[in-house]
């Protein structure tokens, strides 16, 4: 059998930090100790490096259809962009037309992943139109390891549902201890703004950042606790951007409830400063939109507080020609922007390299906890015995610089152009095999495979901080 053994890494968990060997045959992990005695296939020198869980990123967008095209990024080229860097497990969105069944867009997203994917992948379903039939659907799917339930307070029209269908939809989750995740923000406010801008002519990309002022997001959050708390069922904020969000949820632990939430790493990276950047703002605009840096430090600190669980990315990249399509009307321009390939190094350099956060946390914020919400663990998440060989050997000190030309996103810019980082992936395992070593992918699209997971509350480990 084909059988691996890590030496004399440094193996950092959620909860532990040591110097040992990991030995692994197949896809699984066999062992993990210092010193350990068994003959492998492969043998890899891991002095110097970090050892740890492969990422989990559980905010994704691949070949999605939005605001008339597509994401630039199919599940072969945003998988493989993902093991570039040590993401190993995505989740991506499938989302529901307005007026078909939620079977309908699973079988049309199957049709996008099935075969194609490097890396391995789950699926959130977004229910954009709840009603009788959706809601026989529910328990299906949870049944074939669908789990997480997306919904959008914005976007209406196309993606946003009102509080009576939250509120039934949260009703039915909760039966079937499944979660909703949720795009909280205030979409007929945001609505007014945006028209409101563009009948004064006020066109530029800055606009979109103007559109959804922090009331928006924070108001939502605390609307969709409140649904949550009334239901009864597990929630999660997903993009996660300000400090009055996550008040919000602050709030909802002060009447012991706990409401879950991701934030991204743009959000702790960037500010709205780049949107005053001549000719180039559409490179960042996403939804919610980059925020104040009196923000990034309240959300720095919700992590280390233990509020905000999940640094994800919303990768939803375009190319460059495609966010051109609002050119002149920044309502025009698609939402989203790549991150999907640099959200470890990034989180590692800004973060564990300036003080900001543990090890152990950032292991907890880019896999272990991601697992655990979703229902991977202890598959996935952690190094153990057992689970998954999904394993990141990283450089703590190799210095790079990030570019759209080295990058491997099918996205001609980076949101991070120049930015020089310490800390590096050198060597991807994604169930036991090597998937990138110094630069190159080993495995090719069809080894990522669909994981099937658990409800939050099917297991008593799923709940972070227990
Ligand atoms: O701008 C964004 N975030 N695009 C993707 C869709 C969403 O709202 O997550
Ligand atoms: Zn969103
Ligand atoms: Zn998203």
């Amino acid at each position: 059998m084909h059988s691996v053994l890590i030496k004399n890494g440094r193996v950092v968990t959620g909860s532990d930090d040591q110097i040992a060997d990991i030995y692994i045959e197949g896809e699984k992990i066999v062992a993990i100790g210092k010193n350990l005695p068994y003959q492998a296939s492969v043998v890899i020198d891991a002095s110097g490096k970090l050892v740890f869980p492969g990422g989990i990123d559980p905010h994704v967008h691949l070949d999605m259809p939005f605001m008339g095209t597509y994401s630039s990024d199919n599940y072969e080229t945003g998988t493989r962009a993902a093991l570039h860097g040590g993401t190993t497990t995505v989740i991506d969105f499938i989302l529901q037309t307005q007026g078909k069944s939620l079977h309908d867009a699973l079988t049309a997203w199957k049709g996008r992943s099935d075969g194609n994917a490097v890396g391995d992948y789950s699926f959130h379903m977004a229910v954009t139109d709840f009603n009788d039939q959706t809601c026989l659907e529910i328990k299906q799917l949870i049944d074939q390891g669908i789990t997480s339930f997306k919904t959008f307070m914005a976007y209406k029209g196309a993606l946003m549902i009102n509080d009576y269908q939250m509120v039934g939809l949260m009703q039915e989750v909760k039966k079937h201890g499944g979660l909703v995740t949720v795009h909280a923000t205030n979409g007929d406010m945001i609505d007014y703004l945006i028209a409101k801008h563009r009948s004064e002519g006020k066109l530029s990309p800055l606009y979109h950042y103007l559109s959804q002022p922090e009331v928006t997001e924070a108001e939502a959050s605390g609307r969709f606790a409140d649904l949550a708390e009334y239901t009864g069922v597990n929630g999660y904020i997903v993009h996660m951007t300000c400090e009055g969000a996550l008040n919000e949820i602050r709030r909802s632990t002060m009447r012991n409830q706990r409401v879950l939430a991701e934030t991204c790493i743009q959000y702790l990276t960037l500010d709205a400063s780049l949107y005053e950047n001549d000719g180039e703002g559409a490179k960042w605009v996403m939804s919610p939109p980059l925020r104040e840096k009196k923000d990034q430090a309240a959300l720095w600190a919700g992590i280390n507080q233990g509020l905000v669980q999940v640094v994800a990315t919303d990768h939803c990249p375009f190319m460059w020609q495609q966010k051109l399509m609002g050119e002149h009307d920044f309502s025009k321009i698609p939402n989203g922007h790549p991150a999907i390939e640099h959200r470890l190094e990034l989180l590692f350099s800004e973060g564990v390299n300036k003080g900001r956060l543990s090890l152990n946390k950032f292991v907890e914020v880019t896999s272990t906890n991601a697992a655990r919400i979703f229902g991977m663990y202890p598959e996935k998440g952690t190094l153990s015995i057992g689970a998954d060989a999904d394993i990141v050997i990283f450089d703590p000190t190799e210095k790079h610089t990030l570019s759209a030309k080295t990058h491997h996103m099918n996205v001609d810019y980076s949101a991070y152009e120049g930015w020089e980082l310490t800390g590096k992936c050198k060597t991807v395992l994604l169930r036991g095999q090597i998937a990138v070593h110094d630069g190159v992918a080993k495995v090719g699209k069809g080894y990522g495979k669909f994981i099937h997971r658990k409800t939050i509350e099917s297991s008593t480990t799923s709940n972070p901080n227990n």
